[in-house]
Formats: structure tokens, C-alpha cells, sequence
């Protein structure tokens, strides 16, 4: 195959009349070595960078393109969410998440996200009470928590029984059925809470608390996680507003991993539960959802405000492999707009709960100031992401440190959902399949054991 010349496309300027040429609909490449040239077609977005769409350029050129990380490539259209990561903007189908956040709640958000638009009072009415009235699992599935160890974690408990699910309810898995995937993401939506506090129970070997449904879905929540059979629970406003709103800031996030993973299991043509069950395996992680968890865990670690440089040395030493938890994002190179709504709100909860004094809050405003100003994270563009402060206001509304990404699964169901649902009504679905640069042996032949 021909060699291509060019210098990587994100690093090189652009119009240097040597290798590569973009017009308002073209990228022109020409390969040096064989004077061959190829136009690639530029698709615009409604807002934000066009891309170039490279799916010819192995069959014209004969070469792949190399992004680790696939930081530079779009692996699909969508017109779920945007964000402009150097402006700190973020976009739920166009509306800015501030303003949902201040004036909308998750239910409608949820709506949103799922059918494009904002809901009239009777579409919103009929969605809230479809969701409450598919609250209850198979007391089967409920069963299958006594199979787990009581310090299961459950991030575990939670991925396997969603996985599960696929073996309840195959008579509505057709995923080419519309009605199919809408009694899907009803099911999902209405039952993961119902999961997620069975977890919960488990690992304190408590009852399992059935839903109720005369809640809305944050307050059903913390009903199934704190309530016992032997005493009355009410449940704090303030904490079930608390939540609506954390839930409303992670509901989604365009093509993130967990996201991108939903996308990749579910283009196999893989049932709807097995597809959400990868995404919360990915949601996982420390460096995505498990942020929250670990962000708490440093705090308690760096204990008072006078260990902080210290514990900044230890950051910007790459050899100790320490990173600071809540700090930095693949696409924000400025304040994550999340971040400043969740400061807002941890001022508040804290205040209205009566815990202004929170040791561990304190210690992050303070842990916030001193990075801000610290030129190892000015010069990398780290700020704040979503998850500094997230973790602080879970764990004052007495959610356990093992359920915070639990939290964050809840409510990016609705994304993974709305996203599946996307990805299988674009005519240009196809499996995803990255490529490689293959680096291994060439070609060798086997030697018998006793020859090597
Ligand atoms: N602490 C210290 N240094 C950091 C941090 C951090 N939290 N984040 C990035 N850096 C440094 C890197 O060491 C690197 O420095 P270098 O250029 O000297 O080598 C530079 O900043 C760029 O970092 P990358 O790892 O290339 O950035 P990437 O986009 O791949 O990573 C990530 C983004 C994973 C979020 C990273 O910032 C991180 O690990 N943060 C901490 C974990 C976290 O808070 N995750 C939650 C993300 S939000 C969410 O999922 C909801």
C-alpha cells in the first residue's frame, strides 16, 4: 500500500499546501510517494467541530488511522447530548443542564433524553406512572442476591442481575420491535433503583424493602435503601431533592466509556440487559464512575488541610502513580459545568441538613483552591469534574461510599438507554469494530517444545 506522508491529521496545521487541504465539505489528502490523491468528505455538525469521514480511506489509500483513547474520532452522529469541553458548556438534546437542573427534574430529563423533546403535562404524567408501575422485580431475580458474599461489592451484585434480566423477559427482546425497546427502557429505568437497594440490603443483611409507588422515583429510592420492617421511615425532601438533581447532572454525557461500551456491546445485536450490564462494568472504573468513590477515600487519606502540599508532591510525581481524585476529564480543558451546580448544592444540602461544618468538605474547598492555583494543573487544564463534590453530598445524605457509583449507574441508565435506542435507528449501524497497528512477530513457524 501507499505510504501516507502525513503527519498525524489532529496535530498538523491545516492549508500547509503540502499534504492535506480542507474545504467547507472536503479534506484533501495526497500521498507523496504515489502522487495519489483522495477528497474526503467533511460532515458538518449543527454545532461544534465537523469531522472528517475517513470509512474509504483504507480502500482508497490502504492505511487505518491511529487514535489511542479514540480521542479524536467519532465513532457515530448523535444528536443526544453536546459539549464544548473548552467552554464548559453541556448540552441534554439542546437544552443547557443548568437549566434543567434548576427548573426541571429527572423524570422529565429522563423523557427528554429518551423521546428528543420536552414532555406536555399529559406525556410526562403517563411516563412518571408507567415507570412507578414497573418498580417491583421477579422475586426470583430478588433471590439471586442470597447467592453473593455478604462484602460483595455492589457494582458487582448490580451487573450481574441486570445481565440477569435477559433471562425474565425474552418475550420483549426484539430489538427491531419499537414497542419492543420502549417496554425495555421502561423496564430498566423503573427497576434499577429496585436492584441497586436490594444490593444495598444485602450487603447489611437487611430485608429487602419493596418499592412503593406512591413515590416519586428518588424518594422510592431512599425508602427501599434506609427503610426497615420494624419502624416507620419518612423520607427527607431534602435529601430525595439532593439526588433528583445529582441524577439529572449524570444522566448523560455523549459518547463516554461506559456509553461508548453500551453502544459497542449493543451493535453485536446483544440483548438490551446484557448491553446495560457491560455499561456499568466500564462505569466501574476509577477513572470514570468510580471517581466519586475514590474522590472520599483521598479526602479521608490527605485527613486535615496541612497534608495538602504534601499530597500535591506526591500528584505531580508521575512515579507514584497518584492522582488527584475529582480532577481532570477527557473533554473538559475548563470547569466542568456539573462541578459548579454540584459545589452549589453541597453549600445547601449541607447547610439544610445542618452539617455545614463538614471536615471532609471543607478539606476539598480547600484542596480545589490550592490545585486551582498550582501551576502543575493550570498548565494541563485540570479542573474540578463532576465527581470532587458528588461523593460529599452523597455521603450526607447517609449513602455508603460502595453505592456512589451505584448512584451514578441509576441515573445514566437514561443515557445508555437513550443512546441504544439511537444507535439501533440509524440506518448506519453497523458492528463496532476497531482496527489495530499490529506491532507483534511476523510470521514465524512453530518449533517443537524440545527444540525451543
Ligand atoms: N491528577 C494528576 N494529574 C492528572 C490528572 C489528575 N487527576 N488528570 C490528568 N493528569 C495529568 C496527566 O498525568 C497528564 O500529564 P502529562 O501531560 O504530564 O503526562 C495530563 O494531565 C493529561 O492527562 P491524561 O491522562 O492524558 O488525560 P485523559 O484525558 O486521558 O484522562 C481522566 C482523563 C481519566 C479523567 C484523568 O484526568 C483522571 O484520571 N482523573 C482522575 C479520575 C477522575 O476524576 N475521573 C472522573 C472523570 S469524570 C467522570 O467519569 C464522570
Amino acid at each position: 500500500p501507499p505510504t501516507l506522508h502525513s503527519p498525524p491529521l489532529g496535530r498538523h496545521p491545516l492549508n500547509n499546501g503540502s499534504v492535506h487541504r480542507m474545504t467547507q465539505n472536503t479534506f484533501e489528502l495526497v500521498d507523496r510517494a504515489s502522487d495519489r490523491k483522495m477528497s474526503l468528505p467533511v460532515r458538518p455538525a449543527s454545532i461544534g467541530p465537523s469531522v472528517v469521514d475517513i470509512s474509504k480511506l483504507n480502500k482508497e489509500l490502504g492505511v487505518f488511522t491511529y487514535d489511542p483513547g479514540f480521542g479524536m474520532t467519532a465513532a457515530t452522529e448523535s444528536r443526544v447530548t453536546y459539549i464544548d469541553g473548552d467552554a464548559g458548556i453541556l448540552l441534554y438534546r439542546g437544552y443547557p443542564v443548568g437549566q434543567l437542573a434548576e427548573k426541571s427534574s429527572f423524570m422529565e430529563v429522563a423523557y427528554l433524553l429518551l423521546h428528543s423533546e420536552l414532555p406536555s403535562r399529559k406525556q410526562l404524567d403517563e411516563f412518571v406512572s408507567s415507570i412507578r408501575h414497573h418498580t417491583m422485580i421477579n422475586e426470583s431475580l430478588l433471590r439471586f442476591f442470597h447467592g453473593f458474599h455478604y462484602d460483595a461489592h455492589p457494582m458487582a451484585m448490580i451487573s450481574a442481575v441486570i445481565a440477569s434480566m435477559s433471562a425474565f423477559y425474552h418475550d420483549t427482546m426484539d430489538i427491531y420491535n419499537p414497542r419492543h425497546r420502549e417496554i425495555f427502557a421502561h423496564r430498566i429505568i423503573a427497576k434499577i433503583p429496585t436492584i441497586a437497594a436490594a444490593a444495598h440490603k444485602h450487603s447489611l443483611g437487611q430485608p429487602y424493602v419493596y418499592p412503593r409507588n406512591d413515590l416519586d422515583y428518588c424518594s422510592n429510592l431512599l425508602h427501599m435503601l434506609y427503610a426497615v420492617p420494624c419502624e416507620p421511615y419518612e423520607v427527607d425532601p431534602v435529601a430525595a431533592q439532593a439526588l433528583d438533581l445529582l441524577f439529572i447532572l449524570h444522566a448523560d454525557h455523549e459518547q463516554n466509556a461506559s456509553t461508548s461500551t453500551v453502544r459497542l456491546a449493543g451493535s453485536t445485536g446483544t440483548n438490551p440487559y446484557a448491553a446495560i450490564s457491560a455499561g456499568v462494568a466500564a462505569l466501574w472504573g476509577p477513572a470514570h464512575g468510580g471517581a466519586n468513590e475514590a474522590v472520599l477515600n483521598m479526602l479521608e487519606q490527605i485527613g486535615t488541610v496541612d497534608n495538602i502540599p504534601k499530597f500535591l508532591e506526591q500528584v505531580k510525581d508521575k512515579s507514584s502513580h497518584v492522582r488527584l481524585m475529582g480532577f481532570g476529564h477527557r473533554v473538559y480543558k475548563n470547569f466542568d459545568p456539573r462541578a459548579k451546580i454540584i459545589r452549589e448544592m453541597c453549600h445547601k444540602v449541607l447547610a439544610r441538613l445542618g452539617r455545614s461544618d463538614n471536615p471532609l468538605f471543607e478539606l476539598a474547598l480547600r484542596l480545589e483552591e490550592i490545585a486551582l492555583k498550582d501551576e502543575y494543573f493550570i498548565e494541563r487544564k485540570l479542573y474540578p469534574n463532576v465527581d470532587f463534590y458528588s461523593g460529599i453530598i452523597y455521603s450526607a445524605i447517609g449513602i455508603p461510599r460502595s453505592m456512589f457509583t451505584v448512584m451514578f449507574a441509576i441515573a445514566r441508565t437514561v443515557g445508555w438507554v437513550a443512546h441504544w435506542q439511537e444507535m439501533l435507528g440509524d440506518p448506519a449501524m453497523r458492528i463496532g469494530r476497531p482496527r489495530q497497528l499490529y506491532t507483534g512477530p511476523t510470521q514465524r513457524d512453530y518449533l517443537e517444545i524440545g527444540r525451543r
